[in-house]
């Protein structure tokens, strides 16, 4: 791989960080509120359920020694989602498992049965699972996880979307045999389209993104995602990250990941570095201003999943306390370091979101101010997550062949 720190476009990047000065203290112990949202019990019944799924395997945990030698970092693993289910990205862990449990519930209202995810796979229950109709909003990653879980579970879903979500992602999901919507505007308005249908038609929202009154799924959903923390941190092999770059969307994953770490590793946790797109900074924004805080989206990110103006509620509760700092990162970054992976050694597929972490820990550390801020030096352990591989094909094609820069 090119030297990232002898880089231009790393040392160039506009880059913005705020420390949150609001972050739990080391020694501090999970407030029991927060412990109702993000419970070990559910973190581990999750674990239990999604190990059990016909074709789960853990994905990969990549060590990549070239760039930590080049960033003068002690350790940088890339935990890579490309290859989850066949999906290419990490959301499956919440989405369909979201869709499993709410059909459990269904069965159990119904005929008092306890379905297994087996029986339900098998549509030993489809006189009830098909007259229910998950629905949902989605960049893309979220709506085919949700299309996928409705798949399997045999049941329907019904997916909005919004103006910018590419015609290759809808078709993904229609594949699924979803009903795909798309909606004028941003992803905030699809989720109020979604919201209202679901509820006009007696349907069920499963949405990652939770509100007031609306915090259900969202919590299933990170105690899903809460599985990929669950297997890096075994494939580390006793080794513990100093540091995490996640990614934040409306935040369902950046708290799954800090709650999971602070629950398990308690004083020993790393620093939580949330990073979001310059021009989607919603969870970046709300630090700033110490309350969850809307951005408006006037022009798309290249990464796609984590175009969201408005935080979730229950991520930000989290997040306010469990992460330490907030990075925003220019969508210069992506192409380039999407190609740099793609060539590297070892070769990852890795999407336009799913580089976000990696790229910020890249423009710090070839920003001896931001390195410095961050705490990064020699002796650092650096998780990143890969939270995706070429969700859309097309895209992916053409940013490797250089025509988007
Ligand atoms: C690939 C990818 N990474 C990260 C995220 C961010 O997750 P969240 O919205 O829970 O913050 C998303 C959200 O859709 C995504 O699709």
């Amino acid at each position: 791989m090119n030297a990232p720190a002898g880089n231009g476009i790393f040392a160039r990047a506009r880059l913005r960080h705020h420390a949150n000065r609001a972050a739990a203290p080391a020694d501090a112990h999970v407030p029991e509120k927060l412990r109702e949202d993000f419970s070990p019990a559910a973190n581990q019944k999750a674990l239990h359920e999604i190990s059990a799924w016909r074709d789960y395997r853990p994905g990969d945990l990549a060590e990549l020694g070239q760039l930590a030698k080049e960033c003068g970092l002690g350790a940088v693993y890339y935990k890579d989602e490309s290859g989850r289910f066949g999906l290419g990205s990490f959301k499956a862990l919440g989405g369909a498992y979201a869709v499993q449990v709410l059909l459990q519930r269904e069965i159990f209202s119904k005929c008092g049965a306890r379905a297994t995810a087996p029986e339900l796979e098998a549509g030993k229950y489809r006189e009830h699972t098909a007259r229910v109709t998950a629905v949902t909003a989605t960049d893309g990653n979220h709506g085919r996880a949700v299309a996928w879980g409705a798949k399997r579970f045999n049941c329907n879903c019904r997916i909005f979307i919004h103006a910018g979500v590419s015609e290759a992602r809808a078709g993904e999901m229609r594949a699924l045999g979803a009903e795909v919507e798309r909606i004028d505007g941003n992803y905030d308005r699809s989720l109020e389209f979604a919201a209202r249908a679901a509820e006009v038609a007696g349907n069920h929202l499963v949405s990652d993104t939770s509100t007031a009154g609306y915090t259900e799924f969202p919590r299933l959903i990170m105690a899903g995602y809460s599985v990929l923390m669950s297997e890096a941190l075994a494939q580390m092999n006793g080794a513990r990250p100093t540091h995490v770059f996640v990614q934040g969307g409306v935040g369902g994953l950046a708290a799954s990941v800090a709650m999971f770490l602070w629950e398990q590793l308690g004083a020993a946790r790393p620093r939580v570095i949330v990073v979001e797109p310059e021009l989607a900074a919603c969870l970046f924004e709300s630090a700033r201003r110490g309350r969850p805080s809307a951005v408006e989206i006037t022009r798309e990110t290249i990464m796609a999943g984590l175009s969201c103006g408005e935080v979730s509620l229950l991520a930000w509760r989290a997040l306010s306390l469990a992460a330490h700092d907030f990075v925003t990162i220019p969508d210069e970054l992506i192409a380039p370091l999407m190609r740099m992976l793609a060539r590297g050694e070892p070769r990852l597929e890795a999407g336009e979101t799913g580089v976000a972490g990696l790229a910020a820990c890249l423009a710090a550390c070839a920003q001896p101010e931001f390195k410095n801020a961050l705490g990064l030096d020699a002796k650092s352990r650096v998780l990143t997550i890969g939270t995706e591989g070429a969700t859309d094909r097309e895209l992916y094609g053409a940013i490797l062949a250089g025509k988007n820069p």
